[in-house]
């Protein structure tokens, strides 16, 4: 094993050799989110992505967007950006409270076109290559990457052959193209990850299609990976890697005390409440409203109270996140449980009287 693979693998375990991760995701996976999964299973998490160029150049975004504290830890710091040495000097603004920087060569958005970075960036071989390699020689903690596959699934596993010969430490692999997004998300392959984890030596970590803790157990075992990254089935349930069932109103009112702890931004509390009260909030349609128009923290507190204390009556209907109680709801009559059954009734209800209310 040459130095490199062997610094990989002994810099891995002295993290604990962490199994459940939280992505990166921006306004999403800031400082308050990933303490409140820590608590709940998450045993690795990512800053939201950090743009390296804005960072160098404004102290006040480094404030705003970049804030931990002894116990997130650890802590892989994500940047994106196409210019090695900016990207060096991003990295050694904050490479004293993190254990990792990663590079996104993900991001499928226009944005990232127009950057240069994420995605986009992936499909510059040479000018990844450069930027691992310097940012490997010129920082004193780890490079890892988080990639999406090409349609081509050669060109995929020479490239990342490639990344981990230019000094990447860990790999985590998007097992969707950059076209798979939005409207076409679709299917994730987690074929080409388990391909991957084969022919690399570093710790490989898999991302996407994750729903429920049974993906969690089945991703593991299917794809041989060493670690799974989760950002959506996260975002609605945070206690996804504890493997148990959690009341959601309660995780909910949970993130609102990390939240003020932590000092998290509006926008974020705001886009975190609507994914945690999901199913509430589609009952509770007048709550839905007022989330949407609170402007302080206070009133978005009120929101969490109100809905916790008007589903008193409701039964625990917070068993699998809403993607598969949406299934539930699609199955026949007989095969249903008693709480589902319950809970639509009252959405029926409710459908009957805003019909009432708003005859058109
Ligand atoms: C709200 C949101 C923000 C995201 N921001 C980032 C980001 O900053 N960096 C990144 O590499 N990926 C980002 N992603 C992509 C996720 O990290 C992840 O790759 C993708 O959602 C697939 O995983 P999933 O199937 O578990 O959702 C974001 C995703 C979401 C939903």
């Amino acid at each position: 094993m040459d130095d490199h693979i062997q610094q990989a693998w002994q810099f891995y375990k002295s993290l604990g050799s962490p199994k459940f991760i939280c992505a990166p995701m921006v306004d999403q996976s800031e400082l308050a989110f990933r303490m409140l999964t820590r608590k709940y299973g998450t045993t690795l998490a990512y800053t939201p992505m950090l743009h390296s160029r804005i960072m160098t150049e404004s102290k006040s975004y480094k404030d705003e967007f970049f804030t931990t504290c002894p116990e997130d830890r650890p802590l892989f710091a994500q940047l994106c950006g196409h210019d090695p040495q900016v990207l060096i000097k991003a990295a050694l603004m904050i490479q004293d409270q993190c254990d990792a920087i990663d590079i996104n060569l993900g991001c499928p958005q226009g944005i990232a076109r127009k950057g240069l970075y994420g995605a986009y960036l992936l499909e510059k071989r040479e000018q990844v290559l450069t930027i691992v390699k310097e940012l490997k020689q010129n920082i004193n903690v780890p490079v890892t990457c988080k990639i999406r596959m090409f349609k081509d699934r050669k060109r995929t596993l020479d490239l990342t052959k490639d990344i981990q010969e230019a000094g990447c430490s860990i790999l985590t692999v998007h097992g969707r193209t950059k076209e798979q997004n939005k409207d076409f998300v679709g299917q994730c392959d987690w074929t080409i990850i388990a391909e991957i984890k084969q022919i690399l030596q570093i710790p490989v970590f898999a991302n996407g299609g994750i729903y429920t803790w049974s993906d969690v157990e089945r991703c593991l075992q299917e794809t041989k990976v060493d670690a799974v990254m989760s950002s959506e089935a996260l975002l609605e349930n945070p206690a996804l890697f504890s493997g148990e069932i959690k009341d959601l109103n309660d995780l909910a009112l949970e993130y609102m005390q990390f939240a003020k702890q932590y000092n998290a931004r509006l926008a974020e509390i705001k886009a975190h409440l609507f994914k945690l009260l999901y199913t509430g909030l589609q009952i509770f349609t007048d709550l839905r409203s007022k989330l949407g128009s609170a402007k302080t923290y206070e009133e978005h507190l009120e929101v969490v109270i109100e809905l916790k204390n008007k589903r008193a009556d409701v039964p625990k209907e917070d068993k699998l996140g809403w993607y598969k109680r949406y299934q539930n709801f699609k199955q026949p009559q007989n095969n249903k449980d008693k709480s589902l059954q319950k809970l639509e009734n009252i959405i029926q209800q409710q459908d009957l009287l805003i019909q009432k209310n708003d005859p058109q």
